[in-house]
C-alpha cells in the first residue's frame, strides 16, 4: 500500500490500523496523538497531550467507501458544496496515497497524501498534515492542464465543543458576510453565537478566528492562509434530524469552522501553476 515498512513507520510513532474497516494511521509524538485515514486524506482526531480531542466525529458517521466521513476534517476539493456533483467534490470519497512520512527536527510528525494518480480535469492535490503543538494542514493544487481552471475548496473542520449555546466565534464581523446574509442575527461586537441553523460563507480579512468554548473552558485558534473564505456551520435541530449520518442531538457538541475558497472566493489557477490552502489549529 505504501513504500514504508511497518517497523519504519513504528519507529516514527506511526501505527497503521483500521477504524470501522477503513485504513487509518495512528500518530503519537511528544505533543499529541492523531488519527488520519488515507480515505479522503481525512484527519479524524487531534488530541494534544493532556487535553481532549479538538475534533468531533459523529457516532452515526458512515465508514464506507463512496460515502463521506461525518466529522474530523473532510477535504472538499476541487469544488465546494453544490458547485459540482458529488457535493463537496471527489477528494473526501477518494483513497489517497500516503507518499511521505517523517519526523521533523522539533519531533512533530508529518504525513503527505497525494491524489496525483487521479488528476481531475488536469488538477492534482497534495495534502500535508503536520501533527505537533498545533495541527497544520496544507492543501496544494497544481494545474497540469493547458487551460486555466477554477478551484473551490475547504478544509471542513468539525470542532468538538461542550455546549453550542455557550460557544462564540471571535474574529468575524457582520461586514464579512455577503449582502444576502447581512441581516443574520447573533452577531454582537465581533462575537457570533448560535441560536439557530447557521451556515455562513464569509470573507473575513481577519486570518485568525477563535472558538470560545465557555462550557469546556477552552479556546481554539483557527488560522487560515491562502483562504479568501471562512465557513461557519451548525445544522441545529431540524437539519440534524434530516441527516442519516448525524445524531439528532449531536449539533449540541460540534461546530464547523472552515478555511476555504468558495462562492465569491474561488481561485483561478493558470496552466502550470499551483495554489495552497492552509489551516493551523491550536489551543490557546
Ligand atoms: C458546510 C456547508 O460547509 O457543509 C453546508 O456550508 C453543508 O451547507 C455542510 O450542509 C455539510 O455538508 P455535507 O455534504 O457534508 O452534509
Amino acid at each position: 500500500m505504501n513504500k514504508y515498512t511497518l517497523p519504519a513507520l513504528e519507529k516514527m510513532g506511526i501505527r497503521p490500523g483500521a477504524r470501522h474497516g477503513l485504513p487509518v494511521y495512528h500518530i503519537e509524538n511528544p505533543y499529541a496523538e492523531a488519527e488520519i485515514s488515507p480515505y479522503g486524506a481525512h484527519v479524524l482526531s487531534y488530541t494534544p497531550k493532556g487535553e481532549k480531542d479538538l475534533l468531533w466525529l459523529s457516532e452515526k458517521s458512515w465508514f464506507e467507501e463512496g460515502k463521506p466521513i461525518r466529522g474530523g476534517i473532510p477535504v472538499c476539493w476541487p469544488w465546494f458544496s453544490d458547485a459540482g456533483t458529488p457535493k463537496h467534490g471527489i477528494a473526501r470519497i477518494a483513497m489517497w496515497e500516503m507518499e511521505t512520512a517523517r519526523v521533523e527536527a522539533d519531533m512533530s510528525t508529518t504525513l503527505i497524501f497525494s491524489l496525483d494518480r487521479q488528476a481531475f480535469c488536469g488538477l492534482t492535490a497534495r495534502l500535508l498534515v503536520n501533527v505537533g503543538p498545533a495541527l497544520s494542514l496544507a492543501l496544494r493544487t497544481k494545474n497540469h492542464s493547458t487551460s486555466s481552471r477554477t478551484l473551490s475548496e475547504a478544509l471542513h473542520t468539525y470542532f468538538a465543543v461542550k455546549d453550542i449555546t455557550k460557544v462564540s466565534i471571535l474574529g468575524l464581523e457582520q461586514d464579512d458576510l455577503p449582502e444576502s446574509e447581512k441581516l443574520f442575527p447573533n452577531f454582537r461586537k465581533g462575537r457570533l453565537t448560535f441560536r439557530q441553523e447557521t451556515d455562513l460563507v464569509c470573507y473575513p480579512d481577519e486570518k485568525t478566528l477563535v472558538i470560545d468554548d465557555q462550557g469546556a473552558g477552552r479556546k481554539i485558534r483557527v488560522e487560515r492562509a491562502g483562504s479568501a473564505t471562512a465557513v461557519v456551520w451548525n445544522p441545529w435541530i431540524a437539519k440534524s434530524k434530516a441527516m442519516p449520518d448525524f445524531g439528532d442531538d449531536e449539533y449540541k457538541t460540534m461546530v464547523c469552522v472552515e478555511a476555504a475558497n468558495a462562492r465569491d472566493g474561488v481561485v483561478g489557477i493558470i496552466p502550470g501553476s499551483a495554489h495552497t490552502l492552509r489551516t493551523r489549529i491550536s489551543l490557546i
